[in-house]
C-alpha cells in the first residue's frame, strides 16, 4: 500500500479569497465594504458568486454586482456562498466520490443550520459552514488516494463499520486527523478547525471552548441525520443521545428536521450546482 503519513500528505490549495472571507465572518466588526473589497478582487469568484445570488434560489432578480449581492442576501449568507463555491472546487478533484461527498457536505449543512435555527445553540450561518467543511478531510484523503478510499467506502458500507474505524484500519488515520492537517494548512479560523478534527468525538478535549463544542454536537447530529436519510452516503446510525440532551434537541425536532430536509436539501443543491 501506498504509505501515506499526515505529514506528506498533499493538500490542494483553497482559493485565498476563501480564507480571506472567513477571517473576516470571525471578527467582531466587519462592513459590508471588506467584504465587496475582497470578493470583487477576484474575477472568476465574483462571476461565480454572481451567477448564484441570480439563481431561481434567491428568486432571479436581475444582481450585476457584488455589493446589490451582498445586500440582497446578506453578510452571512454570502459567507457561505463564497465557502461553499470554494469547498465544490476541492470535491471536484476527488473524482469518483466527488458529487456524493459534496451532497452529503452540503446536505449536511443544510441540517446543520436547521438543528441550530431550531435550537438556538448556534448561529445558523456559522454552523452551515462548518456543516459545509466537516469532511474535507474525507475529500483530501479521497485526492490523495483514490483506489484505497474507495475500498474504505465500500468497507463501511458494507460492514456496517463507521469510515473512522474503517479509515483507522486501512489508512493508519482518520478523516479527522487528515481535517485538522488541512485546517492548519489553510489556516481556517480555529473554530472550523475544531469542528474538522472533532466532529465524530463525543467527548471533547478540555482545551476546545463551550462554543466549539456545541458546533461540533450541531454538525454530528447533522451527520447522523444525513447519513439516516442517505444524503450522500448511507449508514443506519443513531442519533447521539448526549449531543441532542446537551443542545436541548428533542425527537420531535428531529423528526421534523427528518422531515423536511430532502425538500430544503433540492432548493439548496440548486444554489451550488453550476
Ligand atoms: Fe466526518
Ligand atoms: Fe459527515
Amino acid at each position: 500500500m501506498q504509505q501515506l503519513t499526515l505529514d506528506n500528505i498533499d493538500i490542494p490549495s483553497l482559493p485565498p479569497v476563501a480564507v480571506m472571507v472567513l477571517n473576516l465572518a470571525e471578527k467582531e466588526t466587519t462592513s459590508l465594504d471588506e467584504l465587496n473589497d475582497i470578493i470583487s478582487r477576484d474575477m472568476s469568484f465574483s462571476s461565480r458568486v454572481l451567477k448564484i445570488a441570480n439563481s431561481p434560489f434567491y428568486g432571479r432578480h436581475e444582481i450585476a454586482d457584488i455589493p446589490s449581492a451582498i445586500n440582497m442576501i446578506g453578510f452571512k449568507a454570502m459567507v457561505s456562498l463564497v465557502v461553499g463555491a470554494a469547498s465544490r472546487d476541492i470535491y471536484r478533484k476527488t473524482n469518483k466520490f466527488e458529487n456524493r461527498l459534496w451532497e452529503h457536505s452540503m446536505a449536511v449543512s443544510l441540517a446543520a443550520s436547521l438543528v441550530s435555527e431550531r435550537t438556538r445553540a448556534a448561529k445558523p450561518d456559522e454552523a452551515l459552514v462548518a456543516g459545509l467543511m466537516h469532511d474535507t478531510g474525507k475529500a483530501v484523503l479521497s485526492y490523495n488516494l483514490e483506489k484505497i478510499y474507495a475500498e474504505v467506502i465500500e468497507m463501511a458500507e458494507r460492514t456496517g463499520c463507521t469510515y473512522v474505524e474503517v479509515e483507522s484500519k486501512v489508512i493508519g488515520y482518520d478523516h479527522t486527523d487528515a481535517g485538522g492537517v488541512v485546517a492548519r494548512a489553510w489556516n481556517l479560523p480555529k473554530s472550523l478547525q475544531t469542528v474538522m478534527e472533532n466532529h465524530h468525538k463525543e467527548t471533547y478535549d478540555k482545551s476546545i471552548s463551550p462554543h466549539d463544542k456545541v458546533l461540533c454536537d450541531i454538525v454530528r447530529i447533522a451527520d447522523s441525520i444525513c447519513l439516516n436519510r442517505g444524503l450522500g452516503f448511507y449508514k443506519a446510525v443513531p442519533v447521539e443521545r448526549q449531543a441532542m440532551d446537551r443542545l436541548g434537541f428533542t425527537d420531535e425536532i428531529c423528526e421534523k428536521i427528518i422531515e423536511e430536509l430532502p425538500e430544503k436539501f433540492i432548493q439548496q443543491r440548486e444554489r451550488f450546482f453550476d
